[in-house]
C-alpha cells in the first residue's frame, strides 16, 4: 500500500441499530461516536494511512427531527471536548470540512479550538465533515475562485476545495449503496467498498480486512498496466 492512503467512510446505520435493539435512534449516534473513536485510534496506529474523513454531518441532515439535530450537535461538542487530549495523545491533526457557519457559536469555536490544538500533529489527519455536502462544497469552492482571469483548471477547482485530497478507499456501512453527496470530487478513482453491517457494528478487523482487499487491487487511474 502507498503511505499515503486517504480513507472516507460515510457512517450509515446507527438509527437502525438503535431500533433493532428497541431503543432511540439517538442512542445509535452515541454508539456511533465510540466506533468514531476507536477507527481513528486504530488508523492513527497505521503508519500505511494518512488520511480519514468520516461523514458526520451532512447538508441534508437538517431535515431531520430537530430533536435527533440537537442530539448530534450536543454529541459532537461533547465528542470534540472528549477527544482533545487523546487527538493530542495520538498525534492526529483535527481538520473539519464542510460549512461550519450554520452551527452554534459554542459549537464552531470548540471545532476551531480542536482545529487549533492539534495543528501541530503530523500524524493521521482526521477530518470530520460537518455541514457538508459536496455540491454545496464545489459551489463554494467554485465563487471563491470565479473572479480569476483565467479559466479555471482542475487544480485550481481542487485547491479551493475543503478537501483537497483524492480519497483511496470509500467505505459506506449500513448496507446501501449510494454516495449521499460526500466527497464527490475527491473519490473519482476511489475504490468503494460498501458493507452491510451497521455503523455501531462495524469494527478494526472488518477495516483491516477492507484494507487487505485494497492491497489487491491494481489501480490504473483510466491508464493501462
Ligand atoms: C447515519 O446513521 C449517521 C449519521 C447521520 C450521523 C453520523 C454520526 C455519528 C457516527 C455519531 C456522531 C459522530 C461523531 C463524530 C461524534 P442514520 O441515522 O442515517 O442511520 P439509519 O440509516 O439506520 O437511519
Amino acid at each position: 500500500m502507498n503511505t499515503e492512503t486517504h480513507i472516507a467512510i460515510i457512517m450509515d446505520g446507527n438509527g437502525r441499530w438503535a431500533e433493532l435493539q428497541g431503543k432511540k435512534r439517538v442512542k445509535g449516534h452515541e454508539a456511533g461516536a465510540k466506533v468514531v473513536k476507536e477507527i481513528t485510534t486504530y488508523c492513527s496506529n497505521n503508519k500505511d494511512i494518512e488520511r480519514l474523513t468520516l461523514y458526520a454531518f451532512s447538508t441534508e441532515n437538517w431535515k431531520r427531527p430537530r430533536l435527533e439535530v440537537e442530539f448530534l450537535m450536543k454529541l459532537l461538542e461533547q465528542y470534540l471536548k472528549n477527544e482533545l487530549p487523546v487527538y493530542l495523545q495520538n498525534n492526529v491533526r483535527f481538520e473539519p470540512i464542510g460549512d461550519i457557519r450554520a452551527f452554534s457559536k459554542s459549537l464552531q469555536k470548540t471545532i476551531k479550538d480542536v482545529q487549533e490544538k492539534t495543528a501541530h500533529c503530523d500524524g493521521l489527519v482526521q477530518s470530520l465533515a460537518l455541514n457538508y455536502g459536496s455540491q454545496n462544497e464545489i459551489l463554494r469552492a467554485v465563487n471563491k475562485i470565479k473572479n480569476d482571469e483565467d479559466d479555471i483548471t482542475e487544480a485550481m477547482l481542487s485547491n479551493a476545495l475543503d478537501c483537497k485530497h483524492d480519497v483511496d478507499i470509500l467505505i459506506r456501512t449500513g448496507g446501501d449503496h449510494r454516495l449521499s453527496n460526500f466527497l464527490l470530487w475527491q473519490s473519482a478513482y476511489a475504490e468503494l467498498f460498501f458493507c452491510d453491517t451497521l455503523w455501531p457494528d462495524f469494527t478494526t478487523n472488518e477495516l483491516e480486512k477492507i484494507l487487505k482487499d485494497f492491497k489487491k487491487i491494481e489501480r490504473r487511474f483510466g491508464g493501462l498496466k
